[in-house]
Protein backbone atom coordinates (compact mmCIF):
# COMPACT_ATOMS: atom_id res chain seq x y z
CA UNK A 1 0.00 0.00 0.00
CA UNK A 2 1.52 3.37 -0.53
CA UNK A 3 2.59 5.66 2.12
CA UNK A 4 0.08 8.14 2.07
CA UNK A 5 1.84 10.09 5.54
CA UNK A 6 4.91 10.57 3.52
CA UNK A 7 5.96 14.24 3.51
CA UNK A 8 6.56 14.26 -0.01
CA UNK A 9 2.95 13.02 -0.64
CA UNK A 10 1.35 16.13 1.35
CA UNK A 11 2.88 18.66 -1.00
CA UNK A 12 1.80 16.93 -4.28
CA UNK A 13 -0.49 20.33 -5.52
CA UNK A 14 -3.37 19.77 -7.97
CA UNK A 15 -7.11 18.80 -7.70
CA UNK A 16 -6.97 15.42 -6.12
CA UNK A 17 -6.67 17.54 -2.75
CA UNK A 18 -10.48 18.91 -3.67
CA UNK A 19 -11.41 15.40 -3.96
CA UNK A 20 -9.95 13.64 -0.95
CA UNK A 21 -11.20 16.74 0.96
CA UNK A 22 -14.84 16.67 -0.71
CA UNK A 23 -15.07 12.99 0.34
CA UNK A 24 -13.97 13.40 3.75
CA UNK A 25 -10.73 12.03 3.11
CA UNK A 26 -8.38 14.31 3.64
CA UNK A 27 -6.36 14.45 6.82
CA UNK A 28 -5.90 17.37 8.95
CA UNK A 29 -2.28 17.29 8.73
CA UNK A 30 -2.75 16.85 4.67
CA UNK A 31 -2.81 13.11 4.73
CA UNK A 32 -5.45 11.39 2.39
CA UNK A 33 -7.17 8.24 4.54
CA UNK A 34 -8.27 5.20 2.53
CA UNK A 35 -12.22 4.87 1.96
CA UNK A 36 -14.74 3.54 4.52
CA UNK A 37 -15.41 1.07 2.46
CA UNK A 38 -11.46 0.16 2.11
CA UNK A 39 -11.12 -0.20 5.58
CA UNK A 40 -14.27 -2.19 5.79
CA UNK A 41 -13.25 -4.59 3.01
CA UNK A 42 -9.90 -4.67 4.78
CA UNK A 43 -11.56 -5.55 7.96
CA UNK A 44 -13.64 -8.08 6.76
CA UNK A 45 -10.99 -10.10 5.02
CA UNK A 46 -8.66 -9.84 7.83
CA UNK A 47 -11.75 -10.94 10.15
CA UNK A 48 -13.47 -13.31 8.01
CA UNK A 49 -16.47 -11.41 9.14
CA UNK A 50 -19.47 -11.36 6.46
CA UNK A 51 -19.48 -8.22 4.40
CA UNK A 52 -22.39 -6.22 4.24
CA UNK A 53 -20.66 -3.23 3.68
CA UNK A 54 -19.81 -3.07 0.08
CA UNK A 55 -22.74 -3.27 -2.75
CA UNK A 56 -22.05 -6.08 -5.00
CA UNK A 57 -23.88 -9.15 -5.80
CA UNK A 58 -22.34 -12.43 -4.60
CA UNK A 59 -23.99 -14.30 -7.86
CA UNK A 60 -22.84 -13.58 -11.24
CA UNK A 61 -25.88 -12.17 -13.78
CA UNK A 62 -28.05 -13.66 -16.27
CA UNK A 63 -26.22 -16.74 -17.97
CA UNK A 64 -27.56 -15.43 -21.53
CA UNK A 65 -25.35 -12.30 -21.07
CA UNK A 66 -22.59 -13.50 -20.05
CA UNK A 67 -22.73 -15.53 -22.78
CA UNK A 68 -23.19 -12.80 -25.06
CA UNK A 69 -20.01 -11.56 -24.05
CA UNK A 70 -17.93 -14.58 -24.71
CA UNK A 71 -19.45 -14.74 -28.05
CA UNK A 72 -18.99 -10.72 -28.47
CA UNK A 73 -15.25 -11.58 -27.77
CA UNK A 74 -14.92 -14.52 -30.39
CA UNK A 75 -16.74 -12.69 -32.78
CA UNK A 76 -13.84 -10.49 -32.87
CA UNK A 77 -15.53 -7.56 -30.86
CA UNK A 78 -12.23 -6.17 -29.51
CA UNK A 79 -11.26 -3.20 -30.81
CA UNK A 80 -12.53 0.55 -30.01
CA UNK A 81 -15.75 0.85 -30.03
CA UNK A 82 -17.35 4.66 -31.56
CA UNK A 83 -17.00 7.06 -29.29
CA UNK A 84 -21.06 7.24 -28.33
CA UNK A 85 -21.27 3.87 -28.55
CA UNK A 86 -22.24 1.16 -30.53
CA UNK A 87 -25.41 1.78 -32.46
CA UNK A 88 -26.84 -1.25 -31.38
CA UNK A 89 -26.54 -0.78 -27.54
CA UNK A 90 -27.89 3.12 -28.18
CA UNK A 91 -30.74 1.89 -29.93
CA UNK A 92 -31.49 -0.81 -27.31
CA UNK A 93 -31.16 2.12 -24.68
CA UNK A 94 -33.38 4.51 -26.61
CA UNK A 95 -35.98 1.84 -26.75
CA UNK A 96 -35.64 0.81 -23.14
CA UNK A 97 -36.58 4.64 -22.48
CA UNK A 98 -39.62 4.36 -24.14
CA UNK A 99 -40.71 0.91 -23.38
CA UNK A 100 -40.81 1.84 -19.55
CA UNK A 101 -40.73 5.59 -19.39
CA UNK A 102 -42.92 6.61 -22.27
CA UNK A 103 -39.83 9.13 -23.73
CA UNK A 104 -38.98 9.35 -27.39
CA UNK A 105 -34.87 9.36 -27.42
CA UNK A 106 -33.16 9.80 -30.74
CA UNK A 107 -30.34 6.89 -30.28
CA UNK A 108 -28.14 8.88 -32.61
CA UNK A 109 -27.65 12.12 -31.38
CA UNK A 110 -29.43 11.88 -26.99
CA UNK A 111 -27.72 9.12 -25.51
CA UNK A 112 -24.06 8.22 -25.14
CA UNK A 113 -22.72 5.62 -23.59
CA UNK A 114 -20.03 5.08 -21.03
CA UNK A 115 -17.78 3.78 -18.71
CA UNK A 116 -20.05 2.82 -15.94
CA UNK A 117 -22.41 5.38 -14.61
CA UNK A 118 -19.74 6.94 -12.44
CA UNK A 119 -17.81 7.96 -15.84
CA UNK A 120 -20.99 9.50 -17.09
CA UNK A 121 -21.41 11.57 -13.89
CA UNK A 122 -18.14 12.58 -13.88
CA UNK A 123 -18.00 13.49 -17.96
CA UNK A 124 -21.17 15.57 -17.54
CA UNK A 125 -20.46 17.12 -14.28
CA UNK A 126 -17.23 18.47 -15.87
CA UNK A 127 -18.43 19.40 -18.87
CA UNK A 128 -21.63 21.61 -17.01
CA UNK A 129 -20.56 22.94 -13.85
CA UNK A 130 -17.37 24.92 -12.98
CA UNK A 131 -16.05 27.43 -10.56
CA UNK A 132 -18.34 30.19 -9.63
CA UNK A 133 -21.34 27.26 -10.32
CA UNK A 134 -23.30 25.54 -7.26
CA UNK A 135 -23.90 22.02 -7.54
CA UNK A 136 -26.97 20.64 -5.71
CA UNK A 137 -27.38 16.68 -4.82
CA UNK A 138 -29.14 14.94 -1.95
CA UNK A 139 -27.16 14.65 1.13
CA UNK A 140 -26.25 11.59 2.35
CA UNK A 141 -24.62 11.31 -1.50
CA UNK A 142 -23.19 8.69 -3.25
CA UNK A 143 -18.79 9.58 -2.98
CA UNK A 144 -18.41 10.19 -6.84
CA UNK A 145 -20.85 13.32 -7.02
CA UNK A 146 -18.61 15.33 -4.53
CA UNK A 147 -15.96 13.90 -5.65
CA UNK A 148 -16.73 14.87 -9.04
CA UNK A 149 -18.15 18.45 -8.25
CA UNK A 150 -14.94 19.28 -6.29
CA UNK A 151 -12.81 18.03 -9.57
CA UNK A 152 -15.02 20.42 -11.16
CA UNK A 153 -14.12 23.07 -9.11
CA UNK A 154 -18.08 24.25 -8.05
CA UNK A 155 -19.68 24.55 -4.81
CA UNK A 156 -21.30 21.51 -3.69
CA UNK A 157 -24.79 22.21 -2.25
CA UNK A 158 -26.92 19.45 -0.10
CA UNK A 159 -30.35 18.75 0.51
CA UNK A 160 -30.91 16.46 3.76
CA UNK A 161 -33.07 13.06 3.06
CA UNK A 162 -33.70 12.68 6.47
CA UNK A 163 -36.39 10.20 8.10
CA UNK A 164 -39.80 11.54 7.64
CA UNK A 165 -40.43 12.38 11.36
CA UNK A 166 -37.37 14.30 11.34
CA UNK A 167 -38.43 16.80 8.49
CA UNK A 168 -40.54 19.96 9.27
CA UNK A 169 -42.40 20.03 6.41
CA UNK A 170 -42.46 16.16 6.20
CA UNK A 171 -46.43 16.01 5.43
CA UNK A 172 -46.21 18.63 2.07
CA UNK A 173 -43.51 15.42 0.45
CA UNK A 174 -47.02 13.73 -0.10
CA UNK A 175 -49.08 13.43 -2.83
CA UNK A 176 -52.00 15.75 -2.43
CA UNK A 177 -53.97 14.85 0.53
CA UNK A 178 -52.16 11.18 0.68
CA UNK A 179 -49.53 10.86 3.09
CA UNK A 180 -46.01 10.72 2.18
CA UNK A 181 -44.10 6.75 2.45
CA UNK A 182 -42.10 6.55 5.78
CA UNK A 183 -38.46 6.15 5.71
CA UNK A 184 -36.21 8.56 4.33
CA UNK A 185 -37.93 11.50 2.45
CA UNK A 186 -36.30 14.91 0.68
CA UNK A 187 -36.15 17.99 2.97
CA UNK A 188 -38.37 19.73 0.50
CA UNK A 189 -38.05 23.09 2.34
CA UNK A 190 -34.30 22.93 2.02
CA UNK A 191 -34.18 22.11 -1.41
CA UNK A 192 -36.59 25.55 -2.20
CA UNK A 193 -34.22 27.36 -0.17
CA UNK A 194 -30.86 26.57 -1.62
CA UNK A 195 -31.54 26.36 -4.87
CA UNK A 196 -31.02 29.87 -6.82
CA UNK A 197 -29.36 31.82 -9.53
CA UNK A 198 -26.02 30.07 -8.60
CA UNK A 199 -27.59 26.94 -8.97
CA UNK A 200 -26.27 25.09 -12.27
CA UNK A 201 -27.18 21.71 -11.84
CA UNK A 202 -29.28 19.71 -9.31
CA UNK A 203 -28.30 15.95 -9.00
CA UNK A 204 -30.96 13.77 -8.12
CA UNK A 205 -30.17 9.92 -7.21
CA UNK A 206 -33.78 7.65 -7.06
CA UNK A 207 -33.87 5.12 -5.99
CA UNK A 208 -31.29 6.46 -3.62
CA UNK A 209 -28.12 5.19 -2.50
CA UNK A 210 -27.73 4.52 0.64
CA UNK A 211 -31.41 5.21 1.93
CA UNK A 212 -33.25 3.25 -0.66
CA UNK A 213 -35.69 5.76 -0.95
CA UNK A 214 -37.77 6.22 -4.31
CA UNK A 215 -38.40 9.61 -4.27
CA UNK A 216 -42.23 10.56 -4.98
CA UNK A 217 -43.83 12.42 -7.35
CA UNK A 218 -44.33 15.46 -5.27
CA UNK A 219 -40.65 15.07 -4.52
CA UNK A 220 -39.76 15.23 -8.28
CA UNK A 221 -42.47 17.91 -8.87
CA UNK A 222 -40.46 20.01 -6.30
CA UNK A 223 -37.48 19.54 -7.85
CA UNK A 224 -38.61 20.05 -11.18
CA UNK A 225 -40.14 23.22 -10.28
CA UNK A 226 -37.11 24.90 -9.00
CA UNK A 227 -34.86 24.23 -11.57
CA UNK A 228 -37.62 25.33 -13.83
CA UNK A 229 -37.69 28.48 -11.96
CA UNK A 230 -33.55 28.82 -11.61
CA UNK A 231 -33.18 27.64 -15.13
CA UNK A 232 -30.73 24.58 -13.79
CA UNK A 233 -30.12 21.73 -15.64
CA UNK A 234 -30.95 18.56 -13.66
CA UNK A 235 -28.66 15.46 -13.58
CA UNK A 236 -30.54 12.35 -12.48
CA UNK A 237 -28.16 9.19 -11.59
CA UNK A 238 -30.77 6.12 -12.04
CA UNK A 239 -28.39 3.27 -11.58
CA UNK A 240 -31.23 1.19 -9.52
CA UNK A 241 -34.17 2.31 -11.78
CA UNK A 242 -35.14 -1.12 -11.89
CA UNK A 243 -34.44 -2.29 -7.88
CA UNK A 244 -37.53 -0.83 -7.07
CA UNK A 245 -39.89 -3.09 -4.23
CA UNK A 246 -43.95 -3.24 -3.05
CA UNK A 247 -45.69 -0.78 -4.28
CA UNK A 248 -42.99 1.63 -4.96
CA UNK A 249 -42.74 2.95 -8.81
CA UNK A 250 -39.71 4.34 -9.88
CA UNK A 251 -40.39 8.24 -11.74
CA UNK A 252 -37.54 9.18 -14.27
CA UNK A 253 -37.53 13.27 -13.84
CA UNK A 254 -37.36 13.62 -17.79
CA UNK A 255 -40.89 12.29 -17.71
CA UNK A 256 -42.22 15.51 -16.01
CA UNK A 257 -43.89 18.19 -17.91
CA UNK A 258 -41.48 20.35 -19.57
CA UNK A 259 -38.79 17.84 -18.10
CA UNK A 260 -36.62 16.48 -21.25
CA UNK A 261 -35.13 19.39 -22.48
CA UNK A 262 -33.57 20.15 -19.44
CA UNK A 263 -32.53 16.57 -17.80
CA UNK A 264 -29.65 14.09 -18.19
CA UNK A 265 -30.65 10.85 -17.17
CA UNK A 266 -27.54 8.26 -16.13
CA UNK A 267 -27.96 4.90 -15.68
CA UNK A 268 -25.94 1.59 -16.11
CA UNK A 269 -26.26 -2.44 -16.89
CA UNK A 270 -24.34 -2.89 -13.54
CA UNK A 271 -26.82 -2.97 -11.28
CA UNK A 272 -30.07 -4.11 -12.76
CA UNK A 273 -27.97 -6.85 -14.11
CA UNK A 274 -25.31 -8.24 -11.56
CA UNK A 275 -22.58 -7.16 -13.55
CA UNK A 276 -21.01 -4.51 -11.59
CA UNK A 277 -17.46 -4.87 -13.01
CA UNK A 278 -18.44 -4.64 -16.53
CA UNK A 279 -18.75 -0.92 -16.35
CA UNK A 280 -21.37 -0.14 -19.20
CA UNK A 281 -23.23 3.01 -18.63
CA UNK A 282 -24.86 5.35 -20.58
CA UNK A 283 -26.19 9.14 -20.39
CA UNK A 284 -29.10 10.36 -22.30
CA UNK A 285 -30.62 14.51 -23.06
CA UNK A 286 -31.33 16.47 -25.45
CA UNK A 287 -28.68 16.58 -28.09
CA UNK A 288 -26.63 19.85 -27.27
CA UNK A 289 -26.04 18.36 -23.51
CA UNK A 290 -25.08 15.19 -24.84
CA UNK A 291 -22.40 17.06 -27.53
CA UNK A 292 -21.03 18.82 -24.53
CA UNK A 293 -20.77 15.76 -22.37
CA UNK A 294 -19.61 13.79 -25.14
CA UNK A 295 -16.90 16.41 -26.01
CA UNK A 296 -15.53 16.05 -22.13
CA UNK A 297 -15.98 12.01 -22.00
CA UNK A 298 -14.45 11.68 -24.99
CA UNK A 299 -10.80 12.76 -23.64
CA UNK A 300 -11.28 10.68 -20.20
CA UNK A 301 -11.54 7.13 -21.95
CA UNK A 302 -12.59 7.83 -25.21
CA UNK A 303 -14.59 4.41 -25.34
CA UNK A 304 -14.54 1.20 -23.64
CA UNK A 305 -15.75 -2.41 -23.14
CA UNK A 306 -16.79 -3.05 -26.53
CA UNK A 307 -17.49 -7.37 -26.06
CA UNK A 308 -19.78 -5.85 -22.57
CA UNK A 309 -21.25 -3.14 -24.91
CA UNK A 310 -22.86 -5.88 -27.40
CA UNK A 311 -23.85 -8.46 -24.35
CA UNK A 312 -25.29 -5.56 -22.25
CA UNK A 313 -27.18 -4.61 -25.52
CA UNK A 314 -28.80 -7.81 -25.68
CA UNK A 315 -29.83 -7.76 -21.66
CA UNK A 316 -31.28 -4.46 -21.89
CA UNK A 317 -33.78 -5.93 -24.42
CA UNK A 318 -34.87 -8.43 -21.86
CA UNK A 319 -37.28 -6.96 -18.90
CA UNK A 320 -37.68 -10.37 -17.39
CA UNK A 321 -33.96 -10.60 -15.98
CA UNK A 322 -34.61 -7.45 -13.84
CA UNK A 323 -37.97 -8.42 -12.48
CA UNK A 324 -36.47 -11.72 -11.40
CA UNK A 325 -34.01 -9.60 -9.54
CA UNK A 326 -35.69 -6.96 -7.77
CA UNK A 327 -38.71 -9.82 -6.31
CA UNK A 328 -35.70 -11.72 -5.26
CA UNK A 329 -34.15 -8.81 -3.55
CA UNK A 330 -37.22 -7.74 -1.96
CA UNK A 331 -37.31 -11.05 -0.28
CA UNK A 332 -33.74 -10.70 0.66
CA UNK A 333 -34.85 -7.00 2.16
CA UNK A 334 -37.38 -8.13 3.94
CA UNK A 335 -35.21 -11.34 6.03
CA UNK A 336 -32.07 -8.29 6.97
CA UNK A 337 -34.57 -5.60 7.60
CA UNK A 338 -36.76 -7.92 9.88
CA UNK A 339 -33.46 -9.82 11.47
CA UNK A 340 -32.06 -5.62 11.87
CA UNK A 341 -35.06 -5.16 13.81
CA UNK A 342 -35.39 -8.37 15.79
CA UNK A 343 -31.74 -7.63 17.10
CA UNK A 344 -33.02 -3.80 18.30
CA UNK A 345 -32.10 -1.52 15.30
CA UNK A 346 -34.77 1.26 14.30
CA UNK A 347 -35.06 0.25 10.44
CA UNK A 348 -36.10 2.17 7.57
CA UNK A 349 -37.41 0.25 4.93
CA UNK A 350 -35.75 0.73 1.83
CA UNK A 351 -38.44 1.17 -1.18
CA UNK A 352 -35.70 0.10 -3.73
CA UNK A 353 -31.89 -0.25 -4.04
CA UNK A 354 -29.57 -2.78 -2.71
CA UNK A 355 -29.21 -0.94 0.88
CA UNK A 356 -30.95 -0.64 4.17
CA UNK A 357 -30.13 1.85 6.55
CA UNK A 358 -30.35 0.99 10.37
CA UNK A 359 -30.60 3.16 13.47
CA UNK A 360 -27.60 1.39 16.20
CA UNK A 361 -28.92 4.28 18.65
CA UNK A 362 -31.71 1.87 20.18
CA UNK A 363 -28.98 -0.59 20.81
CA UNK A 364 -27.15 1.95 22.61
CA UNK A 365 -24.54 2.58 19.81
CA UNK A 366 -24.47 6.61 19.63
CA UNK A 367 -21.46 6.78 16.77
CA UNK A 368 -21.88 4.47 13.71
CA UNK A 369 -18.14 4.87 12.70
CA UNK A 370 -17.14 3.30 16.33
CA UNK A 371 -19.89 0.44 15.76
CA UNK A 372 -18.82 -0.53 12.23
CA UNK A 373 -14.94 -1.06 13.75
CA UNK A 374 -16.64 -3.14 16.07
CA UNK A 375 -19.52 -5.30 14.06
CA UNK A 376 -16.99 -7.92 13.34
CA UNK A 377 -15.89 -8.59 16.56
CA UNK A 378 -19.43 -8.03 18.01
CA UNK A 379 -21.72 -9.73 15.16
CA UNK A 380 -19.24 -11.06 12.69
CA UNK A 381 -20.98 -8.78 10.53
CA UNK A 382 -19.11 -5.53 8.43
CA UNK A 383 -21.60 -2.40 7.75
CA UNK A 384 -20.67 1.21 7.08
CA UNK A 385 -21.88 4.27 8.45
CA UNK A 386 -23.76 6.26 6.82
CA UNK A 387 -21.53 9.84 8.02
CA UNK A 388 -19.42 8.51 5.23
CA UNK A 389 -22.03 9.63 2.53
CA UNK A 390 -22.22 12.78 4.29
CA UNK A 391 -20.30 16.05 4.28
CA UNK A 392 -17.87 17.11 7.26
CA UNK A 393 -16.15 20.76 7.06
CA UNK A 394 -12.02 21.42 6.86
CA UNK A 395 -11.73 21.42 10.34
CA UNK A 396 -13.39 17.81 10.90
CA UNK A 397 -17.33 19.18 11.89
CA UNK A 398 -19.49 16.68 10.37
CA UNK A 399 -22.40 18.73 8.64
CA UNK A 400 -25.61 18.77 9.90
CA UNK A 401 -27.02 15.77 8.01
CA UNK A 402 -24.03 13.65 9.55
CA UNK A 403 -25.15 14.88 12.88
CA UNK A 404 -28.85 13.85 12.66
CA UNK A 405 -27.34 10.15 11.28
CA UNK A 406 -24.41 9.52 13.02
CA UNK A 407 -25.76 6.56 14.79
CA UNK A 408 -27.08 5.11 11.41
CA UNK A 409 -25.74 2.09 9.26
CA UNK A 410 -25.52 0.78 6.60
CA UNK A 411 -26.25 -2.70 5.22
CA UNK A 412 -26.21 -3.99 2.46
CA UNK A 413 -28.85 -6.96 1.12
CA UNK A 414 -27.60 -8.13 -2.81
CA UNK A 415 -26.05 -11.48 -1.21
CA UNK A 416 -27.15 -15.15 -1.08
CA UNK A 417 -30.24 -15.77 1.24
CA UNK A 418 -27.93 -17.59 3.22
CA UNK A 419 -25.26 -15.80 3.73
CA UNK A 420 -28.45 -13.02 5.32
CA UNK A 421 -29.38 -15.88 7.85
CA UNK A 422 -25.63 -16.11 9.14
CA UNK A 423 -25.32 -12.47 9.17
CA UNK A 424 -29.05 -12.01 10.89
CA UNK A 425 -28.16 -14.71 13.46
CA UNK A 426 -24.67 -12.75 14.46
CA UNK A 427 -26.27 -9.36 14.61
CA UNK A 428 -28.83 -11.12 16.94
CA UNK A 429 -25.89 -11.23 19.54
CA UNK A 430 -25.68 -7.34 19.96
CA UNK A 431 -28.34 -6.61 21.89
CA UNK A 432 -26.91 -8.05 24.82
CA UNK A 433 -23.40 -6.50 23.86
CA UNK A 434 -25.13 -2.60 23.58
CA UNK A 435 -23.23 0.68 24.56
C1 LIG B 1 -25.89 5.96 -6.73
C2 LIG B 1 -24.83 5.32 -7.56
N1 LIG B 1 -24.46 5.89 -8.70
C3 LIG B 1 -23.51 5.35 -9.48
C4 LIG B 1 -22.88 4.17 -9.12
C5 LIG B 1 -21.79 3.63 -10.00
O1 LIG B 1 -22.30 2.97 -11.10
P1 LIG B 1 -21.32 2.24 -12.13
O2 LIG B 1 -20.76 1.03 -11.44
O3 LIG B 1 -22.19 1.92 -13.29
O4 LIG B 1 -20.23 3.21 -12.46
C6 LIG B 1 -23.24 3.54 -7.92
C7 LIG B 1 -22.54 2.31 -7.49
O5 LIG B 1 -22.56 1.92 -6.35
C8 LIG B 1 -24.24 4.13 -7.13
O6 LIG B 1 -24.62 3.56 -5.97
Amino acid sequence: MPDTTHPLHTAVPGRWRDAARATGLLRPDGSVAQTVFAEMTQLAARTGAINLGQGFPDVGGPASVRAAAVAAIEAGHNQYAPGPGIPELRHTIAAHQHRHYGLDVDPDTEVLVTTGATEALAATILALAGPGDEVVTLEPFYDAHAACIALAGATHVRVPMLPAPALPDHATSGTGSAPAPGGFRLDVATLRAVVGPRTRLILVNTPHNPTGAVLTRAELDAIAAVSREHDAIVVTDEVYEHLVFDDATHVPIATLPGMAGRTLTISSAGKTYSFTGWKVGWVHGPAELVTAVRTVKQFLTYTSGTPFQHAVAQALADDDAPRALAASLAARRDLLCEGLADAGFGVSVPQGTYFVVADAAPLGFPDGVELCRRLPELAGVVAVPVSAFCATGDDGTPSATASALASSVRFTFVKREGVLRDAVAGLRRLGAAGG
